[in-house]
Parts: structure tokens; C-alpha cells; sequence
């Protein structure tokens, strides 16, 4: 089968178009033949192998792993003998090692069923962006009807889906991103969207239950005061991809340390949140899409070929929204 691969940590160049093996599914594993796979911050990461600490699980000097991607969508092509809830022809959607590709086997667990509603390049928009911006906002956010959130970095794919998943709780939304999203985040349904480059909404009028910091550049000391009084900073990102320095890696841990105890003393929050992949959420998701509440963002499209341009697109974070690739 054709898949992208990587023999080397580096950037997009890096990506090789090549023919290898076809995996083979475990006993609690469903191969599927991808439909639609979809790029995230986390793919960069790996590709680029930053920061730099993640090295010791990922390989010192060079990926152990060449395999890339994890979100898609797609159709069972065979099962383990364990699985249960697929069989051959099923449409699902999930997460899955190595998704830049033909074939991909992904863990029974990490897969849902997708509604006849959903599209295959919708569906592979939102595994890990959209289940990142759920948990992030209904657990570590404790979002709720009537509550003022604040999305930092709604341009991404987390916060696309981010700003419309607290629409869907009721949650009173506002927005800030780069130029260039203001726009298409504003068509999403949010009423105040800021462009980044313009300085903190509202600076004077705090007030905020949850900020959801995606962009994680501005640490807690800086967002504090936007919060209401037992408000909370959630932080999924973090922070620049850039080369790593000593003094650089040295001002983060301390904001980080210093946010920790700044949240652990007052009444006003930092939350780091870790997203993880699962059933129930991704039903939820599709159902969203479903009855029209949630539209995938996707805005562009690549062939699987062409996954080095799809990597570029997201550095460049011009493009914004979720970014997808079909073989
Ligand atoms: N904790 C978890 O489980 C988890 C899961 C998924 C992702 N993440 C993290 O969440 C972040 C967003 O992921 P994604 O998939 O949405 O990435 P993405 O689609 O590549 O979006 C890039 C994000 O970074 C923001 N950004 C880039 N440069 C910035 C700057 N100079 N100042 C402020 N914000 C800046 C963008 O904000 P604009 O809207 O202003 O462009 C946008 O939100 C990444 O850091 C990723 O590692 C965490």
C-alpha cells in the first residue's frame, strides 16, 4: 500500500510518499481503508520532534516510529478476532496509528460508528480537535449554560470546533484569533470575534468563567485578570513549535510553575487539559453534526501525495480550521 512515512525528525520535507508493508490488524483491531485522514498540532509535533523532551519516548536521534497521522475516517475492511462492535463495510471514525495512508489498523476502542449524515472528510476533522475542545470545555471547563468563555486561538482546529461546541452548551462566546480567521470564525455563529494582533478583548471588563487557551503563549499571570471570580484558564496548547533554547525552556517552566501556585492559592484556576479519544464523544460529536449544531471546519484539502504541502499549510497556520488529506 502507499503511505506517507518519515525516517528522520525534521519538517514537511521530510514526509516521504512510499510503498510499504500493509498492517496487520491484533485481535482487538480493525483495519480500515482510509477514506479522508486529517492533519493536527500534535502530527507537527511528532514531525518535527518538539519539544524536544518528547524525544525520549518518540526516539533520541531519529523517529522509532515512521509512521504518521491519526485522525481518519474510513471503511472496516477485516477485524481481530476480539472485535465486537465492527465488522467489514462498516463506516467508522477514530483515531489510529499512522493514518497518512492507504491502511491503517486502529484499537476497537478508539473508533465510533459515523452516521450517513457525516461525510468521510468531515469525520476525520474531528477525533482529536473535536474531543480536545468537548473535554476541554465540559470537563476541565465546567462550561454551562449562561457562562462567559473566552477562546484563545479559535482559528485552529481545536478552536473551531471549540467556539461552536460552546455555543451548543449555551455558553456566551468570545473569540480571538489572527486576521486572517476573524471572518470564518464570525460565520460560525460567534458575535465577538478579536483579531489577535489587537490587544486583549475587554481587557477593563473581565468577567470570564472559562478562557481556553489554545495559543498557550500568555500564561496564567496574564490571564488572570480576565476571569471572574472562581474562573479557570484552560491550557490544551503549548506554546510555539520553535527551536528550543535553555533560557527559553527555562522563562516556560517557570510561568507554568508559577501559574500552578498562583491557581493552587487563589480561587481562579489554571487546568491543563489532556484529550483522549473516545466512543461516547465522538457519538456525541457526529450527533452534533447531525442535527446541524456543529459543522466540521474543514478548509483544505490535499491528496495523500501532497501530505508535505498539507503539514506546510498547518505551520503556516494561515489556512486554520482542520486541514484533511485523501488517499
Ligand atoms: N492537550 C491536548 O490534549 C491537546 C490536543 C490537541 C491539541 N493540543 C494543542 O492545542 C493547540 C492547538 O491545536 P490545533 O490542533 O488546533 O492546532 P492548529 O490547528 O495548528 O492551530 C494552531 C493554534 O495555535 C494558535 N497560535 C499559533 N501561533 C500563535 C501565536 N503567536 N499566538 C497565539 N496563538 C497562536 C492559533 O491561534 P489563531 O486562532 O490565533 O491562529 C491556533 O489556535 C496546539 O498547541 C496543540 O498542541 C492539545
Amino acid at each position: 500500500m502507499k503511505a506517507v512515512v518519515r525516517h528522520a525528525y525534521g519538517g514537511p520535507e521530510a514526509l516521504r510518499f512510499e510503498e510499504v508493508p500493509a498492517p496487520t490488524p491484533g485481535p482487538r483491531d480493525v483495519l480500515v481503508r482510509v477514506r479522508a485522514a486529517s492533519v493536527n498540532a500534535m502530527d507537527a509535533h511528532m514531525l518535527l520532534g518538539r519539544p524536544a523532551v518528547a524525544r525520549l519516548f518518540t526516539g533520541l536521534v531519529r523517529p522509532r516510529d515512521g509512521r504518521i497521522g491519526v485522525d481518519l475516517a474510513g471503511e472496516v475492511v477485516a477485524v481481530g478476532e476480539e472485535v465486537r462492535r465492527f465488522r467489514p463495510g462498516d463506516a467508522v471514525f477514530g483515531v489510529a496509528r499512522g493514518a497518512f495512508a492507504e491502511l491503517a489498523c486502529a484499537a476497537e476502542g478508539k473508533l465510533a460508528r459515523m452516521p450517513p449524515a457525516l461525510s468521510f472528510d468531515g469525520a476525520a476533522s474531528i477525533p482529536v480537535a473535536g474531543s480536545t475542545a468537548l473535554q476541554g470545555l465540559r470537563d476541565a471547563g465546567r462550561v454551562a449554560p449562561g457562562r462567559k468563555v473566552l477562546v484563545l486561538g479559535a482559528g485552529g482546529g481545536v478552536g473551531s470546533f471549540a467556539v461552536q461546541i460552546a455555543r451548543a452548551v449555551g455558553a456566551d462566546v468570545t473569540a480571538v484569533t489572527r486576521a486572517e480567521h476573524v471572518e470564518r470564525i464570525r460565520a460560525l455563529g460567534v458575535r465577538e470575534v478579536f483579531d489577535r494582533a489587537a490587544g486583549d478583548p475587554a481587557a477593563g471588563d473581565a468577567g470570564y468563567d472559562c478562557i481556553f487557551d489554545l495559543g498557550g503563549i500568555r500564561g496564567f499571570g496574564a490571564l488572570h485578570g480576565l476571569l471572574a471570580a472562581e474562573g479557570r484558564v484552560v491550557a490544551a496548547g503549548v506554546g510555539g513549535l520553535g527551536r528550543p533554547t535553555l533560557g527559553g525552556m527555562t522563562a516556560w517552566g517557570g510561568r507554568i510553575a508559577g501559574g500552578l501556585l498562583r491557581s493552587r492559592l487563589g480561587r481562579r484556576k489554571l487546568v491543563f487539559t489532556m484529550a483522549a479519544v473516545r466512543p461516547d464523544d465522538l457519538d456525541l460529536l457526529a450527533r452534533w453534526v447531525e442535527a446541524g449544531t456543529l459543522r466540521p471546519p474543514v478548509t483544505a484539502r490535499f491528496p495523500l501525495a501532497g501530505a508535505a504541502d498539507a503539514m506546510h499549510a498547518l505551520l503556516g497556520g494561515r489556512t486554520g480550521g482542520k486541514i484533511v488529506i485523501l488517499p
